[in-house]
């Protein structure tokens, strides 16, 4: 009762606080390369690792760092191996979005109380640089919630890692911290979802987008945005709607073979400087027409940027009530079409870019049309 009170009065409480994304965890075929790739590509810097050198006979994780953003790259030995078996039937992809906490196992409790599946029990992490303590709930696929806390624990990452860093010189390009995450679920688990984040989590719903703001000729989906209360942790949820055509939302589905995360979106202060580096070092971007670039100066106003930069790296501008934000969508970073990353630029704007899904969804359906899966 006290909940719908509080919904009511608009003022939903977070079931714990939640400080930010602690880190991001990909279960992938072949570490060392994906790490590499993150590295060169993206401006990652290796920080720590684990392996068989460390004691860690069946698996090996590179934890990467850039600002705020920590991505940890794992892979497994032997094709029985959990992770192995998640490769296999996924693709490479995300398994963990963990959410830096102050009390784990309160955290873990209360959700679990509320309804949550419980995925790992708490359990602290121990060595000379102080404790860690960790617990894991599911969320939609075979995703997973880590609550992580980590009171004045002074090593790299975490016990158990050991600090390592990029055998060749790491650039950064700018990324600074995770703007939001989003997952795609089934026809007709959307409202589960979110239902989950706010019940579960004490999440408040955001934004609703039907198939009416995100639908082309062809194709259409529904998405839902949910967040906690300091507005730092970001989930939409996409499903698939109704379209003469197979949608972006059902095609993920079947490559990935069920739910999971569909992309990262990653903020950066200069996204003109992080952009020509990303496109300089090999990373493909979705192609908008020049003829975006035609009415776009009518639709959002002045900007500070220079539009033929915006257009020569075919990046993309929108404005809400608030500011404007410009953003770009890589392809997908691995050989199935699943993951891909958004890098956006807010200079005001909270929105996530509306007035764009039209040209970003003919964009993804182009690159659909020649995959075949349109
Ligand atoms: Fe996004």
């Amino acid at each position: 009762m006290d909940t719908l009170t509080q919904n009511q009065a608009g003022v939903q409480k977070d079931t714990f606080p939640i400080n930010g994304t602690d880190y991001i965890e990909f279960y992938v075929g072949n570490a060392k390369q994906s790490a590499h790739y993150y590295q060169t590509a993206f401006g990652f810097k290796l920080i720590a690792y684990r392996g068989p050198e460390t004691g860690c006979r069946d698996t090996v994780s590179y934890v990467l760092q850039q600002d705020k953003i920590r991505f940890i790259i794992t892979g497994a030995f032997n094709p029985e191996h959990e992770i192995a078996q998640h490769v296999q039937k996924h693709g490479d992809g995300v398994k963990v979005l963990a959410l830096w906490v102050d009390d784990a196992k309160d955290a873990f409790e209360k959700a679990v109380e509320r309804g949550a599946k419980a995925a790992a029990e708490p359990q602290t992490l121990e060595d000379e640089n102080g404790t860690v303590t960790t617990a894991s709930i599911h969320t939609y696929g075979e995703t997973i919630h880590t609550f992580v806390e980590r009171n004045n624990y002074s090593g790299v990452f975490m016990p158990g890692f050991e600090a390592k860093e990029s055998p060749m010189e790491v650039t950064p390009i700018g990324l600074k911290y995770v703007d939001h995450c989003v997952g795609n679920v089934e026809l007709g688990m959307m409202n589960k979802w979110v239902d989950f984040y706010q019940d579960v989590m004490g999440f408040k719903l955001l934004v609703t987008f039907d198939d009416k703001d995100i639908s082309t000729k062809y194709t259409a989906l529904m998405s839902k945005v949910v967040s906690n209360g300091n507005g730092y942790i970001k989930f939409p949820i996409n499903e698939p709607a109704q379209g003469l055509k197979k949608s972006q939302i059902e095609e993920y589905l079947d490559y990935y073979r069920g739910a999971g995360v569909q992309h990262i979106a990653v903020a950066t202060d200069d996204i003109i400087f992080t952009v020509d580096e990303l496109r300089r070092r090999g990373v493909d971007f979705l192609y908008v027409p020049d003829n975006y670039y035609e009415d776009v100066m009518d639709r959002v106003g002045e900007i500070d940027e220079d539009i033929k930069e915006l257009k020569r790296l075919n990046i993309l501008i929108d404005r809400d009530d608030e500011g404007y934000l410009l953003q770009i969508f890589t392809k997908p970073v691995q050989d199935r079409p699943t993951v891909f990353y958004e890098i956006i630029q807010r200079q005001g704007a909270r929105s996530f870019g509306k007035g764009n899904f039209k040209a970003l969804f003919e964009a993804i359906e182009r690159e659909q049309a020649l995959r075949g899966t349109l």
